[in-house]
């Protein structure tokens, strides 16, 4: 039982967090965003009507939360902008439940303009980014030319400094992309036009969150992405531009290491991926088909096909080791209703010999042939399930497996898209 909780996602995102996260805050003061962009897709399913978040913590549907964007987010203004007014139009005016972190790195329209060059130019070898922005927008961020959100309250002294990065921008688009420039001018007057209505919700959200702590508030904080797309520790160059895991909340929301006290992995109970790199588990037969048909494996965010595949519990075991998860979310159980038997990876095949454990960059991971232990199915429905005695006992068998090899305790099950659909082992706020 905690007070603070982190939700992170154990494969290559699109685990189902967004969904959790609603859930979870239902009993929470705040929920954080600390990395990544509006690449993230967290689709939330309340009363059969379906949203789509990007940027605003998944909490805030329920109306005592307060969204937090920390600083290691970075921030396009135009999709929040577009963000607020769909949940404006759904629940009423969030903006006085929304705060951003001054610190916040600005993505802007070049930068999505790089990425999609970038993409365009590496043909075959892409990576399949969300084509955002997020890769170029972190890149300015660590070379420290990137603007921040406290610039937007520079007065005449931003335009200089739009004009100073757009230049730098426009001459890669330009001489070495040969793709179309932007204008400064007119970047300049949409960022101003923004920070305008939205200064009121520009805050020193390290401030904030460490009080909300401090004075027994439960606070969340959401990752976006999975483990396996971290900068550092995933399937590297096929990753995002930001870690992904638990360390992240440090650096990303500005409160010590020390701050989470429950960390919740999600893991689907199969495996998806959007875009490049290795999946050793991928399954292109009729049985990946079935996943990709029964799931609706299509990304919240681009809409492009997912890869489907099999749970992976070599990988699941070393996000676990380098996250140390307190409980395990599995998703998505009802997607597996169908199928006569369910593979999981337990092991990997490595220049011929047996390996539990693997380190994950692209290149040591396009070596490793995945070895199955083989479940049958249930073959009835558990989609909607809310009590685990209800569970057919082959799927009662499937997740405890999971549970075992990857050594980290099954705290809950999702079996449908819905708020309500889940199945809670253990409690986890106080
Ligand atoms: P996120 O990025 O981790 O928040 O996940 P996404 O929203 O991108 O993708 C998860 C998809 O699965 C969404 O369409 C959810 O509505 C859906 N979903 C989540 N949990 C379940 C579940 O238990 N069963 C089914 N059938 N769908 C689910
Ligand atoms: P959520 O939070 C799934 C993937 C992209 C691509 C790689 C790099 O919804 O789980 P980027 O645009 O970040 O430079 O793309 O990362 N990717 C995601 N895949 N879910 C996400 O977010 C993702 N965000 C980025 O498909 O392979
Ligand atoms: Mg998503």
């Amino acid at each position: 039982m905690a007070q603070t909780v982190a939700v992170i996602g154990v494969q290559w995102g699109d685990e189902g967090k967004g969904k959790i996260v609603d859930a979870l805050s239902a009993q929470a003061d705040a929920v954080v965003r600390f990395q990544g962009g509006h690449n993230a897709g967290h689709t939330l399913v309340i009363d059969d009507e379906e949203i789509v978040l990007h940027l605003v913590p998944a909490g805030i549907m329920h109306e005592q939360v307060t969204g937090y964007i920390g600083n290691g987010v970075v921030l396009s203004l135009e999709s929040l902008d577009a963000e607020i007014e769909e949940i404006r139009q759904k629940i009423g005016d969030p903006c006085n439940r929304l705060r951003i972190s001054e610190d916040c790195s600005l993505l802007l329209p070049s930068h999505v303009a790089l990425d999609q060059a970038r993409e365009e130019a590496k043909g075959k070898k892409a990576i399949g980014t969300t084509g955002r922005g997020i890769g170029p927008a972190y890149e300015d961020k660590i070379a420290r030319r990137g603007l921040r959100v406290h610039d937007l309250m520079s007065g005449s002294e931003l335009v200089d400094k739009v004009k100073e990065l757009l230049d730098y921008h426009n001459f890669q688009l330009k001489h070495y992309y040969k793709a179309e420039t932007l204008d400064a001018k007119r970047v300049t007057d949409d960022l101003l036009a923004r920070a305008e209505w939205m200064h009121s919700m520009f805050a020193d959200t390290s401030r904030e969150i460490l009080a909300c702590i401090q004075s027994g508030n439960k606070v969340l904080f959401e990752g976006a992405q999975g483990v396996m797309l971290d900068i550092d520790h995933g399937t590297y160059p096929f990753v995002t531009s930001s870690n992904t895991g638990i360390g992240a909340i440090a650096t990303g929301a500005g409160v010590p290491v020390s701050s989470v006290q429950y960390t919740l992995g999600i893991a689907k109970a199969y495996a998806t991926r959007v875009g490049s790199g290795p999946f050793p588990t991928e399954d292109s037969t009729d049985a990946g088909r079935v996943i990709a048909t029964r799931g609706h494996e299509f990304g919240a965010t681009t809409g492009r096909p997912r890869r489907c595949g099999w749970f992976d519990a070599v990988l699941a075991r070393r996000a676990h080791k380098q996250n140390n998860f307190n409980g395990l979310c599995l998703t998505k159980l009802d997607v597996l209703d169908t199928l006569e038997e369910i593979p999981i990876c337990t092991a990997y095949r490595i220049n011929g010999e047996v390996q539990t454990e693997t380190s994950i960059g692209a290149f040591q991971l396009e070596n490793c042939r995945p070895i199955y232990e083989t479940l049958p199915g249930w073959k009835v429905s558990t989609r909607g399930i809310t009590n685990y005695e209800q569970l057919p006992s082959n799927a009662k068998s499937y997740i405890e497996r999971i549970s075992e090899l990857s050594e980290v305790p099954v705290d809950f099950v999702s079996t449908g898209p819905g708020r309500q659909d889940m199945i809670q082992l253990n409690s986890v706020f106080d």
